[in-house]
């Protein structure tokens, strides 16, 4: 039986990573933390983690436990790495937003990267005493790295030494870290820049999510950059599809010339490599909307939107060259924008309108 610990377990990747491994292998052993804290509402994690114990219960031969509490807690991750003995470690919880970073910092450091520094730090000690150890480290970094990278599409050889928000400046640390413990402790890690994923039961504080929101409530969207924006939206079960594929197969361990080990580390972006200008992006939003009976049909979507200027820590693009994920892995995300949205607004409807 393969052993995953997966944190960030009731978060919107997460839960989803989790509830698709329990389908999808006949025996696995995967082990949850998440502190469940309330930067969004709580209710949807606890929804988020009700599905995966459904789940779980459908698939008795397999093991889930969650343990609820923080990575920035290292005695308690040493405990849960000592117990359970992990050979995959996917780390997902992180405290995510750009803005918010800039209002809360103090939750991007503790989390992003005390907490990553006590998973790397609890991996390099799963080989003690001759154990075999974690063999492969999977963890979340983000397209918010490239900053405002001038190059598109954003490929994983461009530099990304000049991030334009903490939130960014910790997910190109947590790469520094890992490729140092990699070096150091011939861990294998891969670091995944995501692009901007959405789907069903999401994160409340994303654009597609919060224009829901507000159109519900006939409250005016604001379009950043004068819709002058184009975002490579990413469907969650690209996502998780990626990252199962990516975690099967860590990068090799290897010797250098000089007898030391060379970081068995790889990075790679998981985006749509198709990116959508926001005003698009609404318009699809709203007709599925419309179409899965969220909106009436006459909405008048014209008097609920404003254009507005940039924001701080935003950037005008994100795309993502996928080149190197269909070279190592064969595969792309291919879920359409219109596709995704639609399931978006159907499990919406559902959700919050009983429906
Ligand atoms: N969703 C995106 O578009 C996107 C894009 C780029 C990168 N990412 C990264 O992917 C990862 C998952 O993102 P998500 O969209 O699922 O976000 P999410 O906020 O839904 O999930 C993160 C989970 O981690 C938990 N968490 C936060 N700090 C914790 C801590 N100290 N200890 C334990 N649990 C903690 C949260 O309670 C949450 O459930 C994050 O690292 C995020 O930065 C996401």
């Amino acid at each position: 039986m393969e052993t995953f610990i997966i944190t960030g377990a009731t978060g919107f990747i997460g839960s989803n990573l989790v509830l698709k491994l329990l389908r999808m292998h006949s025996l696995v052993d995967i082990i949850g933390i998440d502190n469940m804290n309330d930067y969004y509402d709580v209710s949807l994690k606890e929804y988020r983690l009700k599905r995966i114990e459904a789940c779980a219960a459908e698939y008795p031969d397999s093991r889930w436990t969650f343990i609820k509490g923080s990575i920035a807690d290292k005695n308690l991750v040493n405990k849960v790495f000592q117990e359970f003995k992990p050979s995959i470690v996917i780390n997902l919880a992180a405290q995510a937003g750009v803005r918010y970073s800039i209002t809360n910092p103090d939750a991007y450091i503790e989390s992003n990267l005390i907490g990553f520094y006590n998973i790397l730090e609890a991996c390099r000690h799963s080989y003690d005493n001759g154990e075999s150890g974690v063999q492969h480290l999977v963890y979340a970094s983000s397209s918010s790295v490239y900053g405002s990278n001038k190059n598109v599409p954003y490929s994983t050889e461009d530099q990304v030494d000049n991030p334009v928000s903490l939130y960014a400046a910790t997910k190109k640390s947590n790469e520094l870290m890992a490729h140092a413990y990699s070096k150091l402790y011939n861990i294998p890690s891969t670091g995944l820049r995501f692009f901007t994923v959405y789907g069903p039961a999401g994160r409340p504080d994303m654009a597609y999510f919060g224009f829901t929101n507000k159109l519900i409530k006939g409250e005016t969207i604001e379009i950043f950059n004068y819709g002058n924006c184009k975002r490579d939206f990413t469907y969650i079960d690209d996502i998780v599809e990626g990252i199962i594929k990516v975690m099967q197969k860590p990068p090799k361990k290897q010797m250098g010339e000089d007898g030391l080990p060379l970081p068995p580390y790889a990075i790679y972006n998981i985006g749509n490599n198709h990116p959508e200008n926001l005003l698009d992006f609404v318009t699809i939003l709203q007709e599925e909307l419309i179409r899965a009976g969220v909106l009436p049909k006459d909405y008048d979507f014209e008097a609920h939107k404003k254009l507005v200027p940039m924001q701080p820590g935003d950037v005008p693009i994100t795309y993502a060259d996928t080149t190197a994920l269909e070279r190592d892995f064969g595969f792309k995300p291919s879920t359409s924008l219109r596709e995704g949205l639609r399931k978006f607004a159907q499990w919406y409807k559902e959700y919050y309108l009983g429906k």
